[in-house]
């Protein structure tokens, strides 16, 4: 793969130029250039005042209550470190894409809820789901906001743009992570790719799991928030119908998305023996182009 433009990191460094072809000893040089990381807890940042804020998204009532799961969400983020540029990286996210930022700290949150599940049996360790939902969407900061906040369908160059932000958020994180980059780095890489291979950039059919849980929520979130690109967001409700097709079709683990609905439900209904039905129960947006190019 080559890069269109020059990517360069948050402290301004070049890290890759126009052109230049992504490979295995490019990102190699790329983590060994990072040197020492200088590392920050998130409780002596801006960041916990954030991510404590985005528990009162009233749309994700349902789904972030009990209380006590959130303190303890919370406390586990305080105590996780994450390399300075990273935070650099995301305090200017915020100002430049707030919903991005937003949907960063959402992703966060709700992918360490879903893994404190007992169901889960402590296949995922807290502190790295979420180090790796603060790092998954960084590489959009290199993506134009012109095209990022397009109301009408990409034309397939710009769809070609928009897909390389898992990429560019990989490469960043070599730099950002250095030599321990390969635990925080693939969830940004992996998390459009889609169990039967329809996803990007790479096709994968075998997806890490925790990329799988980052992107479970990615969807649901991406589905349920206002965007440029349709009239009205998703009801929770027919995102849940929609990400119930995608595991029906082999896209998503269908383990995962059942647990997210046993939490998107006001009964609180326990996994075993959850009744789902595929059948759609609620309207779609009306003007939805989201993923349409002007081709098709
Ligand atoms: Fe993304
Ligand atoms: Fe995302």
């Amino acid at each position: 793969m080559h890069l269109k433009n020059n990517l360069y990191s948050i402290d301004k460094k070049l890290l890759l130029t126009a052109g230049a072809k992504v490979n295995e000893s490019t990102l190699n040089r790329i983590a060994r250039r990072a040197g020492e990381i200088h590392y920050i807890k998130v409780k002596s940042t801006p960041l916990i005042k954030d991510l404590k804020y985005t528990f009162s998204d009233e749309r994700y009532e349902v789904m972030l209550s009990p209380e006590e799961t959130n303190k303890k969400i919370l406390k586990i983020a305080g105590e996780i470190s994450i390399p300075k540029l990273l935070l650099k990286e995301l305090a200017s996210i915020k100002k430049k894409l707030p919903y991005t930022y937003h949907h960063i700290l959402i992703i966060t949150i709700l992918s360490a809820k879903v893994a404190l599940d007992h169901h889960l049996e402590n296949r995922y360790d807290i502190g790295r789901v979420m180090r790796l939902g603060l790092a998954h969407d960084i590489g959009k900061s290199r993506i134009p906001q012109q095209i990022l906040n397009k109301t009408k369908p990409l034309t397939p160059q710009e769809r070609k743009i928009i897909r390389m932000h898992p990429l560019l958020g990989y490469i960043l994180l070599h730099y950002y992570y250095g030599k321990e980059h390969n635990k925080y780095d693939y969830a940004s890489y992996e998390h459009h790719e889609r169990l039967d291979g329809s996803g990007y950039p790479r096709k994968l059919k075998k997806i890490n799991r925790y990329s799988q849980l980052i992107s479970i929520i990615d969807t649901l979130d991406a589905l349920i928030s206002r965007r440029p690109y349709r009239r009205a967001p998703y009801t929770l409700r027919s995102a849940v119908d929609f990400l119930l097709n995608e595991a029906k079709k082999g896209r998503l683990n269908k383990r995962l998305v059942y647990l997210l609905i046993t939490y998107a439900r006001k009964d609180k209904p326990l996994l075993r023996g959850l009744k789902v039905s595929t059948k759609r129960r609620d309207f779609l947006p009306v003007y939805n182009v989201y993923g349409k190019t002007i081709h098709n």
